[in-house]
């Protein structure tokens, strides 16, 4: 039993129900046509898909199809606070791509499309699905299209993000060369698999990411810090499922929201750990907690982030806008009468919690379809 009764609850009733996508009952599954057609057409293009799926086939989507799936896919991802924006994202039919140089391609442009200058669209981008008879599925190994090199030395220390120290080893082990002088925000090469499942490294062209170099509204030293973090998080590790289908590469992004940099990536205790760092540079004294010196450091660490962001004109949304924007979400969701799947402790953001109103809203998790799911990773990848 786990010590936490909240979670304790979302356990309990994660085990209620099936977690085997092909256990779920193929009407669940394809519920979703109902909302990308008329009542008589659903109907059909149920039966066709169902006729599909039975013979072991992916299911034969249509384009417009598939961009419902992938809509409803993130209107439904109880882990995220920016789902009111669900209709705006744009989803790219690259089912035909399997191939780990086209994926590369196509993963290129989406990354582009995504920054644009600086506005940030959500993109989802679909390649090949799982298909018994066409081997195996393409994977994205990495976790993001974006992300910095953690390099273990020698006192144990590490040097970069902690987060993608085995990810770093892998490219290494692939043949990626780390810069002649590593630092702590060396972008990493993408690795990328396809029907025989063997990875294949493609680093990324200098430049071609965008940046946020980080400084603080009133202090001055604070770039001096050398901090730095992307401007879009383009997650590629999850699984779509969609229409009794998995589709293990199709890599999406939404913008940033400024505590997910300000108050995990750059914060936590095991990844860049920057707080104590922070504090002694505003000068706080580290000895006694109550003084609140991390909570201090914490709050001007978010604040830089928030105020880089925009300087650069990067869209990256704060969690007070967030969580009025899911509250919104959250009628609008009540107003079509659909119940909505949601995890607290994912929904909450990590600094100011009491001070939002997702704080003070109960919610409750349940199993979705369509949705973006956790997979375990290809074989071969360890971390
Ligand atoms: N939390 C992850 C990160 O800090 C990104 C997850 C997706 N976030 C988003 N805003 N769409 O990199």
């Amino acid at each position: 039993m786990p010590p936490c009764p909240f979670h304790a609850l979302v356990d309990a009733f994660a085990g209620s129900r099936p977690a085997t996508p092909n256990a779920e009952p193929p009407a669940d599954e394809l519920a979703f046509l109902d909302e990308a057609h008329l009542a008589s057409q659903a109907a059909t293009r149920r039966a066709e898909i169902g006729r599909a799926l039975a013979a072991g086939r992916p299911a034969p989507l249509t384009s417009a199809e598939l961009t419902w799936a992938g809509k409803i896919a993130w209107r439904n991802h109880a882990r995220c606070i920016g789902r009111l924006h669900w209709r705006s994202l744009q989803v790219r039919d690259h089912r035909e791509l399997a191939d780990p140089a086209d994926l590369a391609a196509s993963l290129r442009e989406h990354l582009a499309l995504a920054q644009g200058d600086g506005t940030v669209r959500s993109y989802l981008t679909v390649f090949a699905p799982e298909d018994p008879s066409a081997g195996a599925a393409p994977r994205i190994w990495n976790a993001q299209l974006c992300g910095y090199a953690g390099y273990r030395r020698a006192d144990g220390s590490v040097l970069g993000d902690p987060a993608n120290e085995a990810f770093t080893r892998l490219a290494i082990n692939l043949g990626w060369r780390p810069p002649a002088e590593p630092s702590a925000f060396d972008l990493l090469p993408w690795v990328i698999s396809g029907r025989d499942g063997k990875p294949a490294l493609f680093p990324l062209p200098a430049g071609f990411v965008r940046e946020v170099p980080l400084r603080h509204p009133q202090f001055p030293w604070f770039e001096n810090l050398g901090l730095r973090w992307y401007a879009v998080p383009v997650v590629s590790d999850m699984l779509l499922h969609a229409a009794g289908t998995r589709f293990p590469a199709a890599p999406f992004n939404g913008w940033y929201m400024g505590t997910e940099i300000g108050a995990r990536n750059l914060a936590d205790p095991h990844r860049y750990n920057l707080l104590p760092l922070i504090a002694e540079r505003m000068g706080l004294d580290r000895r006694r907690s109550r003084d609140l010196w991390l909570d201090r450091a914490l709050i001007e660490l978010n604040a830089a982030v928030l105020h880089s962001y925009e300087a650069d004109g990067v869209k990256l949304t704060d969690h007070h806008t967030a969580s009025e924007d899911f509250m919104r979400f959250l009628g609008r969701e009540r107003d079509a009468g659909r119940e909505v799947s949601a995890r607290w402790d994912w929904i909450v953001p990590p600094i100011s919690a009491a001070a939002t109103r997702v704080f003070h809203t109960p919610m409750r998790e349940f199993v979705t379809t369509p949705d973006f799911r956790r997979q375990p990773p290809p074989p071969g990848r360890d971390g």
